[in-house]
Protein backbone atom coordinates (compact mmCIF):
# COMPACT_ATOMS: atom_id res chain seq x y z
CA UNK A 1 0.00 0.00 0.00
CA UNK A 2 1.39 3.87 -1.09
CA UNK A 3 0.00 6.65 1.26
CA UNK A 4 0.44 9.88 -0.13
CA UNK A 5 1.07 12.21 3.13
CA UNK A 6 1.08 15.93 3.27
CA UNK A 7 1.38 18.41 6.15
CA UNK A 8 1.36 21.89 6.32
CA UNK A 9 0.96 22.48 9.85
CA UNK A 10 3.66 25.16 10.36
CA UNK A 11 6.23 26.73 7.87
CA UNK A 12 7.03 23.58 5.91
CA UNK A 13 5.10 22.34 3.15
CA UNK A 14 5.89 18.53 3.09
CA UNK A 15 4.89 15.80 0.94
CA UNK A 16 5.96 12.43 1.12
CA UNK A 17 4.93 9.16 -0.56
CA UNK A 18 5.73 6.33 1.63
CA UNK A 19 5.08 2.26 1.34
CA UNK A 20 3.67 0.58 4.03
CA UNK A 21 4.96 -2.85 5.99
CA UNK A 22 4.21 -6.14 4.35
CA UNK A 23 2.25 -8.75 6.33
CA UNK A 24 6.03 -9.90 7.89
CA UNK A 25 6.21 -6.73 9.29
CA UNK A 26 8.97 -5.22 6.53
CA UNK A 27 9.84 -1.71 7.54
CA UNK A 28 8.36 1.33 6.27
CA UNK A 29 9.96 2.64 3.00
CA UNK A 30 10.14 6.13 1.75
CA UNK A 31 9.64 6.50 -1.67
CA UNK A 32 9.90 10.25 -1.29
CA UNK A 33 9.95 12.83 1.27
CA UNK A 34 10.12 16.46 -0.21
CA UNK A 35 10.25 19.42 2.56
CA UNK A 36 10.26 22.94 1.16
CA UNK A 37 11.12 25.38 4.05
CA UNK A 38 10.07 28.90 4.14
CA UNK A 39 12.99 30.04 6.66
CA UNK A 40 14.12 32.53 4.74
CA UNK A 41 10.65 33.78 4.34
CA UNK A 42 10.20 34.13 8.19
CA UNK A 43 13.91 34.30 8.74
CA UNK A 44 13.04 38.42 8.76
CA UNK A 45 10.16 38.40 11.75
CA UNK A 46 11.90 36.15 13.41
CA UNK A 47 9.20 33.57 13.53
CA UNK A 48 6.75 32.02 11.63
CA UNK A 49 4.07 34.91 9.68
CA UNK A 50 1.13 32.53 9.85
CA UNK A 51 -0.86 34.41 6.74
CA UNK A 52 2.43 34.62 5.10
CA UNK A 53 3.04 30.89 5.34
CA UNK A 54 -0.41 30.36 4.34
CA UNK A 55 0.21 32.26 1.00
CA UNK A 56 3.80 30.21 0.48
CA UNK A 57 1.73 26.14 0.95
CA UNK A 58 -0.73 27.68 -1.67
CA UNK A 59 2.13 28.14 -4.02
CA UNK A 60 4.54 25.52 -3.04
CA UNK A 61 2.11 22.26 -2.56
CA UNK A 62 1.53 21.74 -6.81
CA UNK A 63 5.52 21.87 -6.70
CA UNK A 64 6.11 19.90 -4.43
CA UNK A 65 3.51 17.45 -5.05
CA UNK A 66 5.16 17.06 -8.48
CA UNK A 67 8.78 16.41 -7.00
CA UNK A 68 7.00 14.09 -4.75
CA UNK A 69 5.40 12.07 -7.63
CA UNK A 70 9.11 12.74 -9.14
CA UNK A 71 11.07 11.19 -7.14
CA UNK A 72 8.98 8.04 -6.08
CA UNK A 73 9.48 7.32 -9.56
CA UNK A 74 6.02 7.51 -11.13
CA UNK A 75 5.59 10.68 -12.80
CA UNK A 76 2.83 10.49 -13.83
CA UNK A 77 1.25 14.38 -13.46
CA UNK A 78 0.29 15.72 -16.20
CA UNK A 79 3.16 18.17 -17.44
CA UNK A 80 0.21 19.78 -19.79
CA UNK A 81 -1.97 21.07 -16.87
CA UNK A 82 -1.90 24.24 -14.93
CA UNK A 83 0.82 23.75 -12.13
CA UNK A 84 -1.54 25.60 -9.72
CA UNK A 85 -3.68 22.89 -10.14
CA UNK A 86 -2.90 19.65 -7.87
CA UNK A 87 -4.70 17.17 -10.68
CA UNK A 88 -2.46 14.60 -12.11
CA UNK A 89 -3.39 11.06 -14.05
CA UNK A 90 -3.11 8.37 -11.44
CA UNK A 91 -5.93 6.63 -9.94
CA UNK A 92 -6.16 4.69 -7.31
CA UNK A 93 -4.55 1.45 -6.75
CA UNK A 94 -1.75 2.56 -9.14
CA UNK A 95 0.21 5.48 -7.45
CA UNK A 96 -1.24 5.46 -4.43
CA UNK A 97 -3.94 4.06 -2.22
CA UNK A 98 -4.74 6.59 0.11
CA UNK A 99 -4.06 10.51 1.08
CA UNK A 100 -3.40 11.13 4.94
CA UNK A 101 -3.21 15.10 5.96
CA UNK A 102 -2.34 16.39 9.09
CA UNK A 103 -5.35 18.18 10.37
CA UNK A 104 -4.05 19.62 13.44
CA UNK A 105 -2.91 21.12 15.62
CA UNK A 106 -0.76 23.68 14.33
CA UNK A 107 -1.44 27.03 12.52
CA UNK A 108 -4.77 27.28 11.18
CA UNK A 109 -4.70 28.93 8.14
CA UNK A 110 -1.78 26.48 7.60
CA UNK A 111 -3.62 23.82 8.33
CA UNK A 112 -6.35 24.29 5.84
CA UNK A 113 -3.96 24.79 2.93
CA UNK A 114 -3.00 21.50 3.12
CA UNK A 115 -6.40 20.03 3.94
CA UNK A 116 -7.84 21.83 1.35
CA UNK A 117 -5.71 20.36 -1.00
CA UNK A 118 -5.32 17.18 0.32
CA UNK A 119 -9.76 17.34 -0.72
CA UNK A 120 -9.19 18.24 -3.68
CA UNK A 121 -6.74 15.69 -4.89
CA UNK A 122 -8.83 13.43 -3.22
CA UNK A 123 -12.06 13.74 -5.18
CA UNK A 124 -10.25 14.05 -8.75
CA UNK A 125 -8.64 11.00 -7.84
CA UNK A 126 -11.73 8.98 -5.93
CA UNK A 127 -9.19 8.74 -2.97
CA UNK A 128 -10.10 8.13 0.80
CA UNK A 129 -8.69 10.54 3.28
CA UNK A 130 -7.11 9.83 6.95
CA UNK A 131 -7.07 12.83 8.76
CA UNK A 132 -3.47 12.88 11.03
CA UNK A 133 -3.03 14.49 14.71
CA UNK A 134 0.54 16.34 14.21
CA UNK A 135 1.88 15.31 17.30
CA UNK A 136 0.79 11.61 17.18
CA UNK A 137 2.85 11.59 13.71
CA UNK A 138 6.09 13.09 15.40
CA UNK A 139 5.74 10.00 18.11
CA UNK A 140 5.60 7.92 15.16
CA UNK A 141 7.96 8.85 13.31
CA UNK A 142 10.15 7.03 15.60
CA UNK A 143 8.81 3.74 13.80
CA UNK A 144 10.61 5.27 10.00
CA UNK A 145 13.67 4.01 9.44
CA UNK A 146 17.03 5.10 11.14
CA UNK A 147 19.20 6.00 8.55
CA UNK A 148 21.92 8.23 10.31
CA UNK A 149 22.51 7.07 13.41
CA UNK A 150 21.32 3.91 15.38
CA UNK A 151 19.50 5.02 18.73
CA UNK A 152 18.13 1.89 19.89
CA UNK A 153 20.92 0.98 22.72
CA UNK A 154 19.46 -1.68 23.88
CA UNK A 155 18.68 -4.63 21.11
CA UNK A 156 15.08 -4.96 20.56
CA UNK A 157 14.20 -8.44 21.76
CA UNK A 158 11.00 -10.00 20.53
CA UNK A 159 8.06 -9.69 22.18
CA UNK A 160 5.34 -11.93 22.62
CA UNK A 161 2.94 -11.66 19.97
CA UNK A 162 0.47 -11.88 23.09
CA UNK A 163 0.86 -8.94 24.44
CA UNK A 164 -0.30 -6.64 21.76
CA UNK A 165 -3.46 -8.60 21.33
CA UNK A 166 -5.40 -4.98 21.63
CA UNK A 167 -3.78 -3.67 18.18
CA UNK A 168 -5.94 -3.88 15.26
CA UNK A 169 -3.97 -5.70 12.35
CA UNK A 170 -1.36 -8.58 12.36
CA UNK A 171 1.07 -6.46 10.51
CA UNK A 172 1.17 -3.59 13.10
CA UNK A 173 1.61 -5.96 15.89
CA UNK A 174 4.73 -7.26 14.07
CA UNK A 175 6.32 -4.19 13.32
CA UNK A 176 5.71 -2.66 16.72
CA UNK A 177 6.24 -5.79 18.72
CA UNK A 178 10.41 -4.83 17.23
CA UNK A 179 10.39 -1.12 18.57
CA UNK A 180 7.79 -0.52 21.24
CA UNK A 181 7.26 -1.88 24.62
CA UNK A 182 3.97 -0.54 26.43
CA UNK A 183 3.59 1.67 28.58
CA UNK A 184 5.30 3.88 27.10
CA UNK A 185 6.51 7.78 27.96
CA UNK A 186 6.76 10.09 25.16
CA UNK A 187 8.22 13.39 25.19
CA UNK A 188 7.34 15.38 22.29
CA UNK A 189 9.34 19.11 21.98
CA UNK A 190 8.97 21.73 19.06
CA UNK A 191 8.15 24.72 18.12
CA UNK A 192 4.38 24.46 19.20
CA UNK A 193 4.01 21.89 21.57
CA UNK A 194 6.04 20.22 24.79
CA UNK A 195 4.13 17.54 26.10
CA UNK A 196 4.72 14.44 28.16
CA UNK A 197 2.01 12.08 26.90
CA UNK A 198 1.80 8.59 28.12
CA UNK A 199 1.21 5.84 25.73
CA UNK A 200 -0.73 2.84 26.90
CA UNK A 201 -1.22 1.04 23.47
CA UNK A 202 -1.20 2.31 19.67
CA UNK A 203 -3.55 5.26 19.40
CA UNK A 204 -4.43 5.33 23.72
CA UNK A 205 -2.91 8.50 24.14
CA UNK A 206 -3.05 10.96 28.10
CA UNK A 207 -1.54 14.10 27.72
CA UNK A 208 0.09 13.73 31.51
CA UNK A 209 1.71 17.57 31.05
CA UNK A 210 2.59 20.26 28.84
CA UNK A 211 4.15 23.86 28.74
CA UNK A 212 1.92 26.53 30.38
CA UNK A 213 3.20 28.96 28.32
CA UNK A 214 5.91 28.82 26.03
CA UNK A 215 7.44 25.37 23.94
CA UNK A 216 11.12 24.84 24.49
CA UNK A 217 11.18 25.19 20.52
CA UNK A 218 9.35 28.61 21.04
CA UNK A 219 11.67 29.54 24.10
CA UNK A 220 15.00 28.48 21.61
CA UNK A 221 13.55 30.56 18.91
CA UNK A 222 12.83 33.33 21.15
CA UNK A 223 16.19 33.27 22.69
CA UNK A 224 17.88 33.48 19.41
CA UNK A 225 15.96 36.57 18.38
CA UNK A 226 17.02 38.19 21.84
CA UNK A 227 20.54 37.67 20.90
CA UNK A 228 20.36 38.80 17.26
CA UNK A 229 21.24 35.01 16.22
CA UNK A 230 18.42 34.59 13.33
CA UNK A 231 16.01 31.53 12.72
CA UNK A 232 15.05 29.29 14.01
CA UNK A 233 17.08 29.64 16.75
CA UNK A 234 17.16 25.79 18.10
CA UNK A 235 19.91 25.11 15.25
CA UNK A 236 22.00 28.17 16.05
CA UNK A 237 21.71 27.75 19.64
CA UNK A 238 22.40 24.22 19.55
CA UNK A 239 25.68 25.34 17.23
CA UNK A 240 26.87 28.31 19.37
CA UNK A 241 26.79 25.94 22.52
CA UNK A 242 29.06 23.27 20.90
CA UNK A 243 31.39 25.92 20.15
CA UNK A 244 31.59 26.63 24.05
CA UNK A 245 31.34 23.61 25.40
CA UNK A 246 34.85 22.15 25.19
CA UNK A 247 36.27 25.60 27.39
CA UNK A 248 34.54 24.40 30.19
CA UNK A 249 30.68 25.21 31.88
CA UNK A 250 29.48 28.42 30.97
CA UNK A 251 29.57 31.29 33.99
CA UNK A 252 26.21 32.48 33.41
CA UNK A 253 23.45 30.89 35.25
CA UNK A 254 19.51 30.41 34.25
CA UNK A 255 16.67 29.60 36.08
CA UNK A 256 15.21 25.93 35.77
CA UNK A 257 11.43 26.63 35.80
CA UNK A 258 9.22 23.67 37.12
CA UNK A 259 12.05 21.33 37.79
CA UNK A 260 11.68 20.81 41.48
CA UNK A 261 7.77 21.02 41.02
CA UNK A 262 6.17 17.50 41.38
CA UNK A 263 4.18 17.44 38.13
CA UNK A 264 4.47 17.50 34.63
CA UNK A 265 4.50 20.72 33.62
CA UNK A 266 6.52 23.17 31.91
CA UNK A 267 7.17 26.78 31.86
CA UNK A 268 9.79 28.08 29.56
CA UNK A 269 8.88 32.20 29.29
CA UNK A 270 10.76 32.91 32.87
CA UNK A 271 13.71 31.49 31.38
CA UNK A 272 13.73 33.69 27.80
CA UNK A 273 13.15 36.27 30.20
CA UNK A 274 15.57 35.78 32.21
CA UNK A 275 18.01 35.32 29.25
CA UNK A 276 16.65 38.90 28.27
CA UNK A 277 17.75 40.77 31.83
CA UNK A 278 20.79 38.79 31.39
CA UNK A 279 21.79 40.21 27.98
CA UNK A 280 20.35 44.02 28.68
CA UNK A 281 22.78 43.94 32.26
CA UNK A 282 25.90 43.08 30.13
CA UNK A 283 28.05 45.92 28.84
CA UNK A 284 27.30 46.53 24.90
CA UNK A 285 30.52 45.52 23.83
CA UNK A 286 30.30 42.16 26.04
CA UNK A 287 27.15 41.08 24.44
CA UNK A 288 27.84 41.11 21.65
CA UNK A 289 31.30 39.49 22.36
CA UNK A 290 31.66 35.63 20.73
CA UNK A 291 32.53 34.14 24.27
CA UNK A 292 29.23 35.44 25.77
CA UNK A 293 27.12 34.33 22.96
CA UNK A 294 28.29 30.87 23.50
CA UNK A 295 28.27 31.27 26.98
CA UNK A 296 24.69 32.25 27.31
CA UNK A 297 23.64 29.70 24.42
CA UNK A 298 25.20 26.83 26.37
CA UNK A 299 24.02 27.59 29.64
CA UNK A 300 19.97 28.32 27.61
CA UNK A 301 20.45 24.85 26.08
CA UNK A 302 21.27 22.79 29.64
CA UNK A 303 18.20 24.79 31.25
CA UNK A 304 16.08 23.60 28.81
CA UNK A 305 17.88 19.87 28.67
CA UNK A 306 17.78 19.93 32.65
CA UNK A 307 13.72 20.47 32.46
CA UNK A 308 12.60 18.32 29.91
CA UNK A 309 15.16 15.38 30.88
CA UNK A 310 13.98 15.62 35.15
CA UNK A 311 10.75 15.64 33.93
CA UNK A 312 10.77 12.67 31.32
CA UNK A 313 12.25 10.45 34.00
CA UNK A 314 9.68 11.73 36.27
CA UNK A 315 6.85 10.44 34.56
CA UNK A 316 8.70 7.33 33.00
CA UNK A 317 9.04 6.23 36.47
CA UNK A 318 5.62 7.12 38.12
CA UNK A 319 4.18 4.64 35.39
CA UNK A 320 6.80 2.33 34.95
CA UNK A 321 7.62 3.20 31.49
CA UNK A 322 9.11 0.19 29.01
CA UNK A 323 9.62 2.68 26.54
CA UNK A 324 10.95 6.23 26.72
CA UNK A 325 9.94 8.17 23.37
CA UNK A 326 11.31 11.40 22.12
CA UNK A 327 9.95 13.23 18.85
CA UNK A 328 9.51 16.90 17.80
CA UNK A 329 11.98 19.79 15.90
CA UNK A 330 13.51 20.13 19.75
CA UNK A 331 14.18 16.22 19.50
CA UNK A 332 16.80 16.94 16.69
CA UNK A 333 19.46 18.52 19.94
CA UNK A 334 22.33 16.78 19.81
CA UNK A 335 22.67 17.59 23.35
CA UNK A 336 19.18 16.49 24.23
CA UNK A 337 19.60 13.10 22.62
CA UNK A 338 22.84 12.35 24.51
CA UNK A 339 21.90 13.26 27.63
CA UNK A 340 18.37 12.01 27.54
CA UNK A 341 20.02 8.34 26.57
CA UNK A 342 22.81 8.65 29.09
CA UNK A 343 20.32 8.97 31.63
CA UNK A 344 17.60 6.49 30.72
CA UNK A 345 20.57 3.98 30.71
CA UNK A 346 21.61 5.19 34.32
CA UNK A 347 18.05 5.64 35.72
CA UNK A 348 15.75 3.34 33.67
CA UNK A 349 18.02 0.13 32.36
CA UNK A 350 15.39 -1.79 31.56
CA UNK A 351 13.84 0.78 28.99
CA UNK A 352 14.08 1.44 25.74
CA UNK A 353 14.52 4.75 24.42
CA UNK A 354 13.53 5.37 21.02
CA UNK A 355 14.56 8.51 18.67
CA UNK A 356 13.98 9.22 15.40
CA UNK A 357 16.57 9.74 12.90
CA UNK A 358 17.79 13.31 12.82
CA UNK A 359 15.88 14.23 9.36
CA UNK A 360 12.32 12.83 11.01
CA UNK A 361 12.51 15.26 13.77
CA UNK A 362 11.65 18.30 12.24
CA UNK A 363 8.65 18.67 10.13
CA UNK A 364 7.96 16.53 7.69
CA UNK A 365 5.10 14.17 5.88
CA UNK A 366 6.74 10.95 6.26
CA UNK A 367 5.48 10.73 10.04
CA UNK A 368 2.17 11.28 8.56
CA UNK A 369 2.60 9.09 6.52
CA UNK A 370 3.24 6.18 9.57
CA UNK A 371 0.22 7.74 10.95
CA UNK A 372 -2.00 7.42 8.62
CA UNK A 373 -1.11 3.68 8.07
CA UNK A 374 -2.20 3.27 11.47
CA UNK A 375 -5.64 5.05 11.32
CA UNK A 376 -5.78 3.47 7.85
CA UNK A 377 -9.38 2.25 8.55
CA UNK A 378 -10.42 5.21 9.73
CA UNK A 379 -10.60 7.09 6.40
CA UNK A 380 -13.29 9.61 5.67
CA UNK A 381 -14.73 11.51 2.65
CA UNK A 382 -13.13 14.15 1.51
CA UNK A 383 -16.62 16.44 2.21
CA UNK A 384 -16.14 15.24 5.65
CA UNK A 385 -12.37 16.23 6.34
CA UNK A 386 -11.95 19.60 8.46
CA UNK A 387 -8.46 21.50 9.47
CA UNK A 388 -8.69 21.84 13.81
CA UNK A 389 -5.81 24.19 15.10
CA UNK A 390 -6.16 22.76 18.67
CA UNK A 391 -6.69 19.15 18.27
CA UNK A 392 -4.96 17.02 21.16
CA UNK A 393 -4.29 13.50 20.73
O1 LIG B 1 8.48 19.99 14.94
P1 LIG B 1 8.96 21.23 14.29
O2 LIG B 1 9.72 21.13 13.00
O3 LIG B 1 7.76 22.21 14.01
C1 LIG B 1 6.65 22.29 14.89
O4 LIG B 1 5.80 21.38 14.88
O5 LIG B 1 6.65 23.28 15.66
O6 LIG B 1 9.84 22.01 15.37
C2 LIG B 1 10.45 23.22 15.07
C3 LIG B 1 11.23 23.67 16.29
C4 LIG B 1 11.77 25.08 16.17
O7 LIG B 1 11.38 25.81 17.30
C5 LIG B 1 13.28 24.87 16.12
O8 LIG B 1 14.02 25.93 16.70
C6 LIG B 1 13.44 23.58 16.88
O9 LIG B 1 12.33 22.80 16.52
N1 LIG B 1 14.69 22.87 16.54
C7 LIG B 1 15.69 22.66 17.43
C8 LIG B 1 16.73 22.04 16.70
N2 LIG B 1 16.31 21.86 15.41
C9 LIG B 1 15.06 22.40 15.34
N3 LIG B 1 15.80 22.97 18.73
C10 LIG B 1 16.96 22.65 19.35
N4 LIG B 1 17.99 22.07 18.74
C11 LIG B 1 17.93 21.72 17.42
N5 LIG B 1 18.96 21.14 16.83
ZN1 LIG C 1 6.02 19.55 14.28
Amino acid sequence: MKILAIDTSCDDTCIAIIETPDEKGSPFKILSNIISSQVKIHQKWGGVYPTLAKREHQKNLPQVLKRALKKAKKPRVDESKDSSSPSSRYTRGSVVDLIAVTIGPGLEPCLWTGVNFAKELAKRENLPIVPVNHIEAHILANLLPQISEISNFQCAKKAPLSSFTSFRYRETQLLISKQLKFPAICLVVSGGHTQLILMRDFAKYRILGETRDDAAGECFDKIARILGLGYPGGPIIAAEASKQVHRGRASVKLPRPMIYQKNYDFSFSGLKTAVLYNFKKQKPKLRKSKEYIREICLEAQQAIIDVLIKKTLRAAKDFRAKTIILGGGVAANKELRKQLKKTVQKELPDSRYLIPDIQFCTDNAAMVGVAGYFHRKETKNWKNVRANANLKV
